[in-house]
């Protein structure tokens, strides 16, 4: 198989995690290339459930190695408890079979409590809704180049150094603005440092892994996180995440050329979910939207949050088409729109007394445009049971089609259901 990318299309949660899973079959090597644990991707293997946050979700099937490239964000205590919690269930992370790279910058422990004070500061409808996990303020530092990185975990005299200068800063404002507890560098530094010895083994050259795999007619599969709409720049700003989301980041996030994507999957949800603050056009806030959360089960798998849901937004994903340029549309959780009437698609936007077929541009513009619904007729069977296209009822198949129609791009992979078995390909 060719190299290829997966992606979420819209807010995050799209079902990353279960399609990973299933393409590591076809592919060598998966990485993840940009977020951190604020993802939460979930692979349901039998009686299994498995909730990743850092690790990259091929890392079930035994014989794949992951890698974590250089535009992640590491939180190495994290890592360690994924670590560990794999090899409660059997699944051994050795250094052969996960490599972080010595540029991938790590959240410090002052990067959570700044993430934790900043939130607490504003005010309602400021607050983003963040994860709590430090993402924000450890990007912030890596743009203001004082950055603590994967590869000083191997020079201690430097990372002892490098976390007393960046706690200079830091302390002022955890003092000064936010009333807190100023710390002490050196505690700081005897916290990370059993960490650091005992991850330097898994310490590589991620972009030379990829080069060489390529080399063998290997392939690589790039793991995004969050969603389309989450990205720092074509996101909803400032209601977003703090890294690039889109496929484009695949190259730059792991250290490899743009000509090495090959195949890229947009991973779409059949309905619409975020978590968190910002403008969400399609969300409903009823019965419909209380259908979709409770059959969809919509908790946050890093927080738990229950997830705001609504119907499936083409505008917003039509963005997305035009973002990433993906080859092929895996459609998950079609199960849980069964048993509805009707189903509505938004198809365009009215903004400012005009129809519009892409989001507008300005900030938070997305809270004032009111969706254009196209209506359809629903489907009573269960469809999770389903193994092929044409099995699926025909007012699903006709759903399915619009989507395809609509985006101009074929959705190859249908999911029905959690598991792995639970999936249809065309
Ligand atoms: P990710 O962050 O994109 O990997 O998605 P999450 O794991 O946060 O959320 C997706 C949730 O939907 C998980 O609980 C999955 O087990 C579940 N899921 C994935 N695909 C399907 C599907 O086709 N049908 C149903 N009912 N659940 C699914
Ligand atoms: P996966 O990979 C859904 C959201 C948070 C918040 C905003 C900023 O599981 O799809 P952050 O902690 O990143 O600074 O929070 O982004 N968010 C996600 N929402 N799925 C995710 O990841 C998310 N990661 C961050 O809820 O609104
Ligand atoms: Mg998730």
């Amino acid at each position: 198989m060719a190299n290829l990318v997966v992606m979420g299309a819209q807010w995050g949660d799209e079902g990353k995690g279960k399609i990973v899973d299933l393409l590591t079959r076809e592919a060598d090597l998966i990485v993840r290339f940009q977020g951190g644990n604020n993802a939460g991707h979930t692979l349901v293997v039998g009686e299994k459930t498995f909730i990743l946050h850092l690790i990259p979700s091929g890392i079930l099937h035994k014989d794949k190695k992951c890698l974590i490239g250089n535009g992640v964000v590491l939180d190495p205590e994290i890592l360690c408890q994924e670590i560990d919690n794999l090899s409660a269930n059997g699944i051994e992370v050795t250094p052969e079979r996960l490599v972080i790279s010595k540029k991938t910058h790590l959240i410090m422990p002052y990067h959570k409590l700044l993430d934790a004070a900043r939130e607490a500061f504003k005010s309602g409808e400021d607050k983003i809704g963040t994860t709590g996990r430090g993402i924000g303020p450890c990007y912030e530092d890596k743009m203001a180049r004082i950055g603590i990185r994967a590869g000083d975990f191997s020079k201690l005299d430097l990372l002892r150094s490098k976390i007393k200068k960046a706690l200079l800063e830091k302390n002022v404002i955890l003092k000064e603005l936010y009333n807190q507890e100023p710390l002490d560098p050196e505690e700081v530094f005897k916290q990370i440092e059993p960490l650091a010895k005992r991850l330097t083994p898994y310490l590589g050259d991620v972009s030379a892994e990829i080069q060489n795999a390529n080399n063998a007619q290997k392939s690589v599969l790039f793991e995004g996180a969050q969603g389309t709409h989450l990205d720092i720049d074509h996101g909803t700003y400032p209601f977003v995440t703090s890294s690039n989301t889109v496929a484009g980041n695949a190259s730059a996030g792991a250290g490899t050329s743009p000509r090495a994507l090959k195949k890229i999957v947009a991973v779409v949800k059949a309905y619409t979910t975020r978590v968190g603050s910002g403008p969400f056009p399609t969300e409903e806030k009823n019965e419909h939207g209380d259908y979709m959360q409770q059959k969809g089960s919509e908790f946050g798998a890093t927080t738990g949050r229950k997830r705001r849901c609504g119907w499936l937004d083409l505008v917003i994903l039509r963005e997305s088409v035009r973002l990433n340029g993906p080859t092929d549309i895996a459609l998950t959780k079609l199960d849980v729109l069964g048993g509805l009437e009707e189903i509505k698609l938004c198809t365009a936007y009215k903004y400012k007394g005009q129809t519009i077929y892409y989001p507008p541009q300005e900030e938070n513009s997305l809270a004032e445009v009111e969706p254009v619904y196209e209506t359809v007729p629903g489907w009573k069977e269960d469809i999770s049971t389903c193994r092929t296209f044409t099995e699926l009822p025909e007012n699903a198949k006709k759903y399915i089609q619009k989507i395809e129609q609509i985006l101009n791009v074929p959705v190859t992979i249908i999911s029905v259901g959690p598991e792995r078995e639970q999936t249809i390909r065309r």
